[in-house]
């Protein structure tokens, strides 16, 4: 795999995968298709050599382009997504468009010039887990965990539009021999997050000395993984994987979400009460947790970076060093929270 193109590759998973590649792959060349919306940042991409990384600045539901530079291409690793829960409930538009007719513009590129394809989606197709103390196993038992073969019984519209994409995926794989694989991951986190995402919102909040905001009861878990471990697993399957396979990855980093913020306000020299308890999500997904077993036993991978206080750490350091990249955009994001009491 010489030539790839990487969309969505100037946001949080994509630019992590980018400096993956680069750092990892001397003899890769990657093409970053992204439209640039909210989410992306070039600043993202700084520092990559021109020779190793060019940026295209497009939308990937526009076909002309995407043939044009699928045709050159040896691989699509497709991260570009509308990616935000909350987003999904004030406005579905956008999701649908580019979660499921760019995904399906890819396709048909991928199709027509004979290229492999990688889909990067989401543990939230699978919908939600009871609590594990709920469970009579405690939740380690069958079925107890997602695994490839858990129903797909997606919550929000931003999760819906992600199961349709892996569908379409399928199907291209099936009825057109689309060289195809596809990765569900649990939560990622690291820096480059946008700050409307949980973690970073709750870190720039104390920097800005605005109180950290918490839905519900912060029962909610979520099975964190460091963003680097991502990149690695997704170029695992790239290489490795199995054609028209779909690949869980997760680093059994489940935690709830009220143990996380009180996490974030110690470490930040904050009392662990610090927070406001505020309006829940509209169908709030109470938990997910990712079974690897496949992705370890046969392809091999493992996560590197599984202290989550140490990333966590990391993370908080991040944000509090490089506040010229989020300070601008902090108070619109809050507005926007505010509109529907979060
Ligand atoms: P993000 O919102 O940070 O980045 C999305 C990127 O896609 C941005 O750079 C944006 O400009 C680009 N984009 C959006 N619409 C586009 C379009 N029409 N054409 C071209 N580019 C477009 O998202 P993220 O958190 O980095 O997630 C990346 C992918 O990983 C998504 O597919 C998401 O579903 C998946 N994923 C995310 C997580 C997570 O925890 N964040 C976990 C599992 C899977
Ligand atoms: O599981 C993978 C998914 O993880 C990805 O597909 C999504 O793209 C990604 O955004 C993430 O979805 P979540 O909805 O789990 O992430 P978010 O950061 O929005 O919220 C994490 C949890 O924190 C969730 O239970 C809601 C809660 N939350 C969120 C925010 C923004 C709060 O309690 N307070 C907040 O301010």
């Amino acid at each position: 795999m010489k030539k790839i193109i990487v969309t969505g590759g100037a946001g949080f998973i994509g630019s992590n995968f980018v400096h993956y590649v680069v750092n990892n792959h001397p003899d890769v060349f990657v093409t970053v298709l992204d439209k640039l919306t909210y989410a992306g940042n070039r600043e993202n991409l700084a520092g990559l050599p021109a020779d190793r990384v060019q940026l295209v600045v497009g939308d990937i539901a526009d076909g002309p382009l995407v043939n044009e530079l699928v045709q050159d291409c040896d691989a699509v690793v497709h991260y570009a997504a509308e990616s935000h829960n909350d987003n999904s409930l004030k406005d579905p538009s956008p999701f649908i468009q580019t979660n499921l007719v760019g995904t399906f513009t890819l396709l048909e590129a991928c199709r027509k010039n004979n290229v492999r394809f990688h889909h990067v989606s989401t543990d939230e197709v699978y919908g939600d887990l009871p609590l594990r103390e709920d469970l009579p196993g405690h939740g380690d038992g069958p079925g107890e965990k997602f695994t490839d073969h858990t129903p797909y019984n997606p919550s929000s519209p931003y999760s819906a539009s992600k199961a349709g994409s892996d569908l379409l995926v399928r199907a291209w794989v099936r009825s057109f021999g689309l060289q195809a694989t596809i990765s569900n991951c649990s939560n990622n986190y690291g820096p480059y997050q946008h700050i409307e995402k949980f973690i970073p919102r709750q870190i720039t909040n104390i920097l800005s000395g605005i109180k950290p905001k918490l839905y519900g009861d912060g029962k909610n878990v979520r099975d964190w993984i460091h963003t680097n471990d991502h990149s690695s697993a997704v170029w695992t399957i790239l290489t490795k994987g199995k054609i028209g396979e779909t690949y869980l990855i997760g680093a059994d980093g489940e935690k709830d979400n009220k143990t996380v913020l009180e996490q974030i306000l110690v470490e930040m020299g904050q009392k662990p009460d610090a927070y406001d308890h505020v309006n829940d999500r509209p169908g709030h997904d109470l938990r997910y947790a990712i079974d690897s077993t496949k992705l370890r036993e046969e392809l091999g991978w493992k996560p590197e970076y599984t202290d989550f206080n140490e990333g966590l750490k990391d993370t908080i350091d991040w944000y509090t060093k490089h506040q010229d990249w989020w300070k601008a955009e902090k108070q619109a994001v809050e507005n926007k929270y505010a509109q529907v009491g979060q």
